[in-house]
C-alpha cells in the first residue's frame, strides 16, 4: 500500500501510541476526580495542555480541547458572535472553508446572521482588498483558514486578521491543515481563535482543540459539567489529549526535517508527471503547503484516477474526503473558477513523512499509465 492522502488523516506516530498505552490501560482516571487515579489523569492533561499551546505559541489557559476540529470550527462559529452582545450580525468566511465551518456559518445565517462569502483567487488566495470591501462595523466574526484542505493554499491571515481588528471584528483561522506543517504563532497571526485536530499531524483522530485568546467570551455549544473552564461540558479524553501533546511536542521538534522531506518527494511527484499531456497542477506553488500535489488531467475523471489508483494499492484523493462519495463538484474548485465538469477532474496526492522516493516513482508510473488508460477508454486525448 502506499498511502499519498494525508490531508484526511495520518497514521498515528508509534511514539505517540506508546505515550497514550497507560492512560488506555492503567490510569484511567477522570480528569476531575480528586484521588489520586484523577490527579495523575489531571496532571497529564495539564502537560498535554502545555504542548499544543506551545506548537502555536500560545499560553496553555487559552487552549480548549474538543473532539476535533469540526467540533472546534462550529464552537467558534457558533459560540463567537452571540457572546460579544453588541448586536453585530455580520460573519465573513472565505468560500473555500471546510464545511465544518461552511455549515456552521449557514446555520448562523439562518438564525439571523448576515452572511458573507469571499471568494478566493484561481489559485484559491483570497485578495485583501476583497475581504476588506467585505467587512464593515456590522461584522461580528471573519473566519479564514490558515490553509486549505484541497488545495493547499496558505492564506494570507496575519493580513486579513488586521482588515478584521481595524473593523473591530474577532479573526478565527482554522488551522487544522497548517498546522504541524508550518510554524505558527497566535499573537504574531493576530488571530482571536484558532481550529486544531491531532489526526492531521500523526495524532489520533477525535481530539482537537480551539485556542481562545485570553479575555475572548465564547458561548458554550453544549451543556454539561464545568469542564475546560466551563467552556465544553464532558469528561477529557485524556488519552487521546495525552496522544494529541506527545504528537504536536514531535511536530514542532521535526517539523523542518518533515517539511524539507515531503517537500523534496511533493516536487519529485510533479517532475515526473508534468509532462504528462493534458496535466495541469491546481493551487499557488508559492504559497502552498509542503506535501500537496493538486492535479488535473484535461479529460480525465478525477474519481475514476483514484478507484485505479486504488486498484494498485495507490492511497489518493479526489478532493476532500469529506466530500468524496457525494456526486457534487467540490465546492473549493468551483469557487477557484473551474466549471463543475473540469471540478470533478481533481486529483490531490498528499505526502506525508513515511513515504519514500521509491514510493513516488512508483506512483508516478502507475497514474502515467492510469491517464493513458482512461483516455483511450474515453476516446479523449488531452
Ligand atoms: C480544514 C479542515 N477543517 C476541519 C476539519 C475537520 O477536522 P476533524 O476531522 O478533526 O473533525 C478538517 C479535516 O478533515 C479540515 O481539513
Amino acid at each position: 500500500m502506499i498511502y499519498l492522502d494525508h490531508a484526511a488523516t495520518t497514521p498515528l506516530d508509534g511514539r505517540v501510541l506508546e505515550a497514550m498505552m497507560p492512560y488506555l490501560r492503567d490510569q484511567y482516571g477522570n480528569a476531575s476526580s480528586v484521588h489520586a487515579m484523577g490527579q495523575a489523569a489531571r496532571r497529564a492533561v495539564d502537560r498535554a495542555r502545555g504542548e499544543v499551546a506551545a506548537l502555536i505559541s500560545a499560553d496553555p489557559s487559552e487552549i480548549i480541547f474538543t473532539s476535533g476540529g469540526t467540533e472546534a470550527d462550529n464552537l467558534a462559529i457558533a459560540g463567537l458572535p452571540p457572546a460579544r452582545k453588541d448586536g453585530r450580525r455580520g460573519i465573513v468566511a472565505s468560500a473555500i472553508e471546510h464545511h465544518a465551518v461552511l455549515h456552521a456559518c449557514e446555520a448562523a445565517g439562518a438564525d439571523g446572521a448576515h452572511l458573507t462569502l469571499v471568494r478566493p483567487d484561481e489559485r484559491g488566495r483570497l485578495g485583501l482588498e476583497t475581504v476588506r470591501r467585505a467587512v464593515d462595523a456590522d461584522t461580528a466574526l471573519v473566519s479564514v483558514m490558515a490553509a486549505n484542505n484541497e488545495l493547499g493554499t496558505i492564506e494570507p491571515v496575519r493580513e486579513i486578521a488586521e482588515i478584521a481588528h481595524e473593523q473591530g471584528a474577532l479573526m478565527h483561522t482554522d488551522a487544522v491543515q497548517a498546522a504541524g506543517q508550518l510554524p505558527l504563532d497566535v499573537r504574531e497571526m493576530g488571530v482571536d481563535a484558532l481550529t486544531l485536530t491531532a489526526h492531521k499531524f500523526y495524532g489520533p483522530k477525535g481530539i482537537g482543540a480551539l485556542y481562545l485568546r485570553r479575555g475572548t467570551a465564547i458561548d458554550r455549544l453544549q451543556l454539561g459539567g464545568g469542564q475546560e473552564r466551563g467552556r465544553r461540558a464532558g469528561t477529557e479524553n485524556v488519552a487521546g489529549i495525552v496522544g494529541f501533546g506527545e504528537a504536536a511536542r514531535l511536530a514542532a521538534e521535526e517539523m523542518a526535517a518533515r517539511s524539507g522531506h515531503v517537500a523534496a518527494l511533493r516536487d519529485r511527484l510533479w517532475q515526473a508527471l508534468c509532462d504528462v499531456p493534458g496535466a495541469e497542477r491546481l493551487g499557488d506553488p508559492e504559497h502552498s503547503l509542503p506535501g500537496y500535489l493538486v492535479l488535473r488531467f484535461l479529460g480525465v475523471d478525477g474519481e475514476a484516477l483514484v478507484l485505479n489508483l486504488d486498484l494498485h494499492g495507490i492511497c489518493a484523493s479526489m478532493g476532500s474526503a469529506c466530500s468524496s462519495g457525494s456526486l457534487e463538484a467540490s465546492h473549493v474548485l468551483t469557487a477557484i473558477g473551474l466549471d463543475p465538469a473540469a471540478a470533478r477532474e481533481g486529483l490531490r496526492l498528499t505526502v506525508g513523512r513515511g513515504n519514500s522516493a521509491e514510493e513516488i516513482d512508483e506512483v508516478a508510473h502507475v497514474l502515467r499509465r492510469i491517464v493513458e488508460r482512461q483516455r483511450e477508454l474515453t476516446g479523449s486525448r488531452d
